[in-house]
């Protein structure tokens, strides 16, 4: 089944409860949580106080996306604040399987993020031990930006990868989806969609959330 991840980056923090159970009613099926710490990426966003706050008011799992410095130092908190899916960037961690094992030690989802300039050639010694992969379809750091077309490229590199290793990871696509290419990211193969800017600043979320699972959904 495909789902749907709203990110949070761009929703209204000073009513972010309201938002979450708006993205949930219309159908939602994760919550994608950006976190950035102005080091591996140029902003920062919020850390897993707010992850422990959200894990309150939603029975969504929580998808987090760790775009920071060392997330090796921070997986427990992370784990402990309510994550259930934990990404980290495979530009930013050393020690990948060992890293990757200690996620899904903690009963959580594991997953491998690549920036649009990393080639999905380089997962062919992990790709076995992740639960998914996450293609960033824009450079990481902000909401709203545009998609980079590449990235369908990459989610066809990744299909053929899981069927030639007969494996069962999740693709996961992330950056500049909009109504307009969500059927080019789903026929090329992903599974996962993360979708910040196209939900939050539509004058309607509900409804916005609700056409996106329509087309979702019409999808295997
Ligand atoms: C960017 C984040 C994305 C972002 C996507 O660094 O990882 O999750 O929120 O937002 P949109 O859909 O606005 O590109
Ligand atoms: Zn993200």
């Amino acid at each position: 089944m495909k789902l749907l991840a709203p990110s949070i980056l761009s929703a209204d923090f000073l009513n972010l409860s309201q938002q979450i159970k708006i993205i949930e009613d219309a159908g939602a099926d994760l919550i994608h949580c950006d976190v950035m710490d102005g080091q591996f990426v140029p902003n920062i966003t919020f850390g897993p106080f707010i992850i422990s706050s959200i894990k309150k008011v939603s029975k969504l799992p929580l998808d987090v996306h760790l775009m920071i410095k060392n997330p090796e130092n921070f997986i427990d908190v992370f784990a402990e604040s309510g994550a259930d899916y934990i990404s980290v960037h495979y530009e930013e961690v050393i020690h990948l399987n060992r890293l990757i094992n200690k996620i899904k030690d903690l009963n959580k989802k594991a997953g491998v993020v690549l920036n649009p300039s990393t080639p999905v050639s380089l997962l062919v010694n992990i790709i076995e031990y992740v639960d998914f992969v996450l293609l960033m379809s824009v450079n990481p750091g902000f909401g709203g930006q545009k998609f980079i077309d590449s990235s369908l490229r990459k989610i066809k590199e990744l299909v053929n990868l899981r069927e030639k290793f007969g494996l069962n990871f999740q693709i996961e696509i992330d950056g500049g989806i909009s109504q307009e290419n969500l059927k080019d990211v789903l026929e090329a193969g992903a599974d996962i969609i993360v979708a910040g800017a196209s939900i939050f600043n539509s004058n309607d979320i509900s409804s916005t959330v609700s056409q996106f699972k329509k087309i979702i959904s019409s999808y295997k």
